[in-house]
């Protein structure tokens, strides 16, 4: 028998979310309707005019060859373009954008590009599993750093953190809106936080995933609007939630030139790009499809309206947040002591409803469990009407 020793598969605990997704899928197979706010997998179509940009292009036999790691030319000036017309921020396409195969892919091998194991990287928590992980598989030091309702106080803490690390960390790597947390940022944070990294030498690495599921008026801003962010930024954005296409796999990252190199370098060694139609159908979305945009949007707003003041009305208090497809809710006082992952085991058993526990997302996050917007508003009002005489039961 050969060494069975996997160090780097071995460095990754057991996926959390598989023994929600087992359980739901065990209690489908036993004829139940399980109503799932798992995944933040948009459950909706792909905009017809991008759909039928692929089905066009595919027929073409030039584009069924290897396509270009980096992106097509015209992809990252599609992508330069969209960055002046949403931010007025101007990147160079062709030293400060790369594309990648989804941001999930972007951000892990940026990790793996830079970063080595004497590295720290501070990281937000609770966050989105690849931003802890891409570090540790790595090999670099993961530095958790909980997340604050007060952003300043946040900051705080991440400076307090640089001061006090024997060795300064090389990179920090945030997330706003954020996921799992819905918690926002404004302009005057990325400044702050620009400063820091500015201050101490530090990369910062930002995922700004739901650059465009935002409500009442609300934007998300880059961080590359910072004057002078480029100097130690860049920033992942991906067209999975915008568009509707999670399935596609399309990403982006931006900024800072030496960032960007190192993560087109690696992955021109790991892959081959993302299929041409899809690339080609990529730039149809960014070009012109911001209304479809929009009317993405409005549908979250609508599920997130219904799903929030549902759960309120029967006695779980929950904040609407102001952006992502998730609702973070606080777990009820009565349940608090179980933790996120068996409370979530009951609420499939109960409720017939699924969540994600939110110490998938670290263990910052086991007070809570989060809410993707995936199911209608029909379902939603069934989900709650499950919760509600879950929550009565006498446990
Ligand atoms: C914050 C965040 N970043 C990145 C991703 C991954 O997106 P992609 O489909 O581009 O890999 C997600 C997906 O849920 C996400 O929530």
């Amino acid at each position: 028998m050969p060494d069975k020793e996997f160090n780097n598969a071995e460095k990754l605990p057991p996926y959390i979310f598989a023994q929600i997704g087992e359980l739901r899928n065990e209690a489908r197979a036993n004829g139940e309707d399980i109503i799932d706010f798992g995944m933040g997998n948009p459950d909706q179509a792909t905009p017809k005019p991008i759909v039928d940009k692929l089905i066009e292009t595919v027929q073409n036999p030039i584009t069924h060859r290897y396509s270009q790691s980096a992106g097509l030319p015209k992809l990252r000036m599609a992508i330069r373009d969209w960055y002046a017309r949403k931010y007025n921020i101007e990147l160079d396409h062709v030293n400060e954008i790369v594309t990648c195969m989804g941001s999930k892919e972007g951000i892990a091998h940026l990790a793996l590009a830079t970063l080595s194991s004497d590295d720290t990287v501070l990281v937000q928590s609770p966050t989105y599993p690849i931003h802890s992980y891409g570090v540790v598989i790595a090999g670099a030091s993961l530095h958790s750093i909980a997340l604050k309702d007060d952003l300043n106080e946040f900051l705080e803490d991440i400076e307090r953190e640089i001061i006090k690390a024997e060795k300064k960390p090389k990179m920090i790597i945030i997330n706003f809106p954020s996921n799992p947390t819905t918690q926002v940022a404004n302009l005057d944070f990325f400044t702050k936080l620009v400063e820091i990294g500015k201050r101490y030498d530090i990369w910062i690495v930002h995922d700004l995933a739901y650059a465009d599921i935002v409500f009442d008026d609300y934007k998300a801003p880059s961080i590359l609007e910072v004057e002078g962010a480029k100097d130690i930024a860049v920033e992942f954005f991906t067209l999975s939630k915008s568009y509707n296409m999670p399935g596609w796999r399309v990403g982006f990252c931006c900024g800072n030139k030496s960032l960007v190199q190192a993560l087109t370098k690696i992955k021109s060694y790991m892959d081959y790009g993302t299929f041409t139609p899809i690339q080609v159908a990529a730039i149809k979305a960014l070009n012109d499809c911001d209304q479809d945009v929009k009317e993405i949007c409005k549908i979250y707003e609508l599920r997130r309206d219904e799903l929030c003041e549902g759960l309120n009305r029967i006695g779980w208090d929950v904040e609407k947040p102001l952006a992502t497809m998730f609702v973070w809710a606080k777990i009820p006082d009565k349940y608090k002591n179980l933790g996120s992952l068996e409370f979530s085991k009951l609420l499939i058993q109960h409720a017939k409803v699924a969540v994600s526990p939110g110490a998938g997302f670290g263990d910052h996050g086991d007070e809570y469990v989060r809410f993707s917007l995936i199911e209608n508003e029909h379902r939603i009002r069934q989900a709650i009407r499950g919760i509600k005489n879950f929550l009565s039961m006498e446990m």
